[in-house]
């Protein structure tokens, strides 16, 4: 489980958004751990294909919101909302959440939805995150809990472990590295920022059926790499092991799938 292979986010960009309403959830619990103020400027690192910062700029027409991504088409797919929503108060731009090229305090706000786990070095991005807060501003982030709590992760991983070689593995470890107690405290701490909780929080993820599921997981591209790297005849076992371990999450509300993040939030 040690491996560090993240989806091609470049390539996903255009369908990543297949997944946001499923991530709603974790969006609304770290927007609601800050009070934006008119005037503040916010920065949310990793924001991928917009949110939460597009959300944010939305329901905060006089905060001054910047989104950065390390991947440019994710950065581009974000952009492009732009061009038929018109909002004044955001702009994204391709950037890596290690090397942040702002000033030391020039953000009222820090947040991040997903990212920190996935950077490759969470400390360091933590660091800028920090040095670019003003004293006094607030950071609030989510990361994804331990391999019990990302439910589909885990499936996937169970179900290509004995298929695939180690290096074409969806990247659970890596996804869930901040979510066993005392990990992304660590990390907070050693980045310098003294005045924080975390907080666990449950959440499902709702489909109709495990078909309606399972055609996100194939339209989204998720694991496109594990199916590319799968010979012909294991496509459909794959499926068929997934949809053994949803079986007993499926009820009369459909396919309910319980997973867990975490939510980070304080100030400087
Ligand atoms: C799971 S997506 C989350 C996107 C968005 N925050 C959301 O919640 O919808 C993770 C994002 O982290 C970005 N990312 C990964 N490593 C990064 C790094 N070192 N610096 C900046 N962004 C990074 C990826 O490009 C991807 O867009």
């Amino acid at each position: 489980m040690a491996n560090q292979n993240q989806p091609d986010w470049d390539s996903l960009a255009e369908k990543f958004d297949l997944w946001l309403p499923q991530i709603a959830p974790a969006g609304e619990a770290l927007l609601a751990a800050l009070s934006v103020n008119p005037g503040d400027k916010i920065l949310d690192l990793a924001s991928g294909t917009g949110e939460p910062a597009l959300t944010l700029a939305r329901r905060n027409p006089h905060a001054q919101v910047i989104g950065t991504d390390a991947a440019a088409g994710m950065v581009r797919a974000a952009s492009n909302k732009l061009k038929t929503e018109r909002l004044d108060n955001i702009e994204f731009t391709t950037m890596s959440a290690e090397q942040l090229d702002f000033e030391d305090a020039s953000f009222d706000k820090v947040i991040c939805r997903f990212g920190v786990m996935l950077f490759e070095n969470p400390l360091q991005g933590l660091k800028e995150m920090h040095r670019v807060l003003r004293p006094g501003g607030q950071i609030a982030l989510t990361v994804w809990s331990t391999a019990e709590g990302m439910t589909t992760m885990n499936w996937a991983y169970q179900a290509f472990k004995n298929r695939l070689n180690e290096e074409d593995l969806p990247a659970l470890g890596k996804i869930t590295s901040l979510g066993a107690d005392g990990a992304l405290e660590s990390l907070l701490d050693q980045a310098g920022f003294t005045q924080y909780q975390i907080e666990r929080k449950p959440f499902n993820y709702q489909f109709k059926s495990f078909e309606e599921y399972w055609d996100l997981v194939e339209a989204s591209d998720i694991m496109k790499q594990q199916f590319d790297a799968l010979p012909d005849n294991e496509r459909n076992s794959v499926r068929d092991e997934v949809a053994r371990f949803a079986r007993d999450f499926q009820g009369e509300n459909g396919l309910v799938i319980p997973h867990e993040f975490l939510v980070a939030f304080g100030t400087k």
